[in-house]
C-alpha cells in the first residue's frame, strides 16, 4: 500500500515539474516562444497527451491506494493488535490473544515417550469413531504423531491429509507418508488449508486452533473442504483448569471455542471432557 502512495507522490512531483517548466521558458521541455506558447500544433498536442497520461496514472494510483486501504481494513477489522504479553503475539481475535506458532524446533516434544500417558491420545482417537474409507484432515499435523494413528484407523481405503504451515513439519509428514501410503502431506498457507473442496469427512486440529494467525479465514477454508455434514473437531488444553501445565495463551475454554465457532455455519454437536488435559469439542458443518 505504501509503495502505491509513494508512486502517487512521485507522479504528482513529475506533474508539478512539467507544469512549472511550462511557465519557465529557460527550462521548457518543448520549444515555446517567449510568451509561453507552443511553436507548433504537434508540440501542443504532445504536451496535452503527456498531461492526460499523467492524470490517468494519478487517478489509477489514487483508486488503487484507496481500495488497498479498504481491503486492509476489511481484513484487520477482525483482529486487533496490542502490546504482546510474555507468551502471546499481541494479536487479538474475539477477545483472545493468539499464541505463537510452535516452531519445528519443538518437534521432539510432540513425539515424547510419555505423551500417550499424559494426554491419553488413545482415548482421543477412539472417541473420533473413525471408519475404514473415511477422509480425514489433520490440520496442524506437526510431526504426524496423531496422523499416523488415524491413518491406521481409516485403513488403506481411506485418506489422511496431513496439513501444516511449516515446510520443516511437512518434511516430517512426508517421511510418515513413506510408511503409511494413505497419508497425503500438504503445505498450507497461514490463512488457507489448501485442501480440495468438498472432500473431507472429518477435520481435526489438536493443539492448533489457538495459534492460528488467521483463525476466521482458516475455519472458512476448512468449511470449503468439508463435505456436507462433515465434522470439525477442536482439541485444546482446558483454560478452565489451572492444573493443566500449559501456558495460558496455549489453552482455550470451551465457552471461547464455542463463541468463535458461532460466527461460522457450524453446529456444536458434543464435548468430550474425559481426557486428562484437553477437551474435544465437536461441530458439524451446517
Ligand atoms: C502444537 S503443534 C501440534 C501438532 C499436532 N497437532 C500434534 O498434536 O502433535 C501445532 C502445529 O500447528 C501448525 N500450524 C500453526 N498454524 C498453522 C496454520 N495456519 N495452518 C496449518 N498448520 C498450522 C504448526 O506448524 C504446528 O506444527
Amino acid at each position: 500500500m505504501w509503495g502505491v502512495f509513494f508512486l502517487g507522490y512521485f507522479l504528482l512531483h513529475i506533474q508539478k515539474k512539467v507544469t512549472s517548466r511550462r511557465a519557465t521558458p529557460d527550462m521548457r521541455p518543448f520549444k515555446m516562444n517567449l510568451s509561453g506558447n507552443f511553436n507548433s500544433y504537434s508540440q501542443q498536442s504532445h504536451f496535452i497527451f503527456i498531461m492526460l497520461l499523467i492524470k490517468v496514472m494519478l487517478w489509477l494510483v489514487l483508486t488503487l491506494s484507496f481500495s488497498s486501504i479498504y481491503a486492509d481494513n476489511a481484513t484487520t477489522s477482525l483482529y486487533q493488535q496490542f502490546p504482546p504479553t510474555a507468551e502471546g503475539t499481541g494479536k487479538v481475535y474475539m477477545g483472545r490473544e493468539i499464541a505463537h506458532v510452535m516452531g519445528y524446533q519443538g518437534a521432539a516434544w510432540l513425539e515424547r515417550e510419555n505423551r500417550e500417558q499424559e494426554e491419553r491420545t488413545d482415548v482421543l482417537i477412539q472417541s473420533l469413531n473413525l471408519k475404514p474409507g473415511m477422509t480425514v484432515a489433520d490440520i496442524g499435523a506437526g510431526t504426524g504423531y496423531l496422523t499416523r494413528k488415524m491413518a491406521t484407523r481409516v485403513t488403506n481405503t481411506g485418506t489422511v491429509y496431513a496439513v501444516d504451515v511449516q515446510p520443516e513439519m511437512v518434511g516430517k509428514l512426508k517421511a510418515a507418508a513413506r510408511q503409511h501410503t494413505n497419508i497425503k502431506p500438504i503445505l498450507s498457507k497461514e490463512d488457507n488449508v489448501n485442501l480440495p473442496a468438498n472432500s473431507v469427512d472429518l477435520a481435526i486440529m489438536v493443539d492448533v486452533y489457538h495459534e492460528l494467525a488467521y483463525p476466521y479465514e482458516v475455519i472458512q477454508s476448512v468449511l470449503k473442504a468439508l463435505k456436507p455434514n462433515g465434522q470439525l473437531v477442536l482439541v485444546e488444553y482446558r483454560a478452565e483448569d489451572d492444573k493443566v501445565p500449559i501456558k495460558a495463551t496455549h489453552k482455550m475454554s470451551e465457552a471461547q471455542i464455542k463463541a468463535e465457532m458461532r460466527v461460522h455455519p457450524l453446529k456444536w454437536q458434543r464435548t468430550i471432557s474425559s481426557l486428562p488435559w484437553q477437551h474435544v469439542v465437536i461441530f458439524t458443518k451446517q
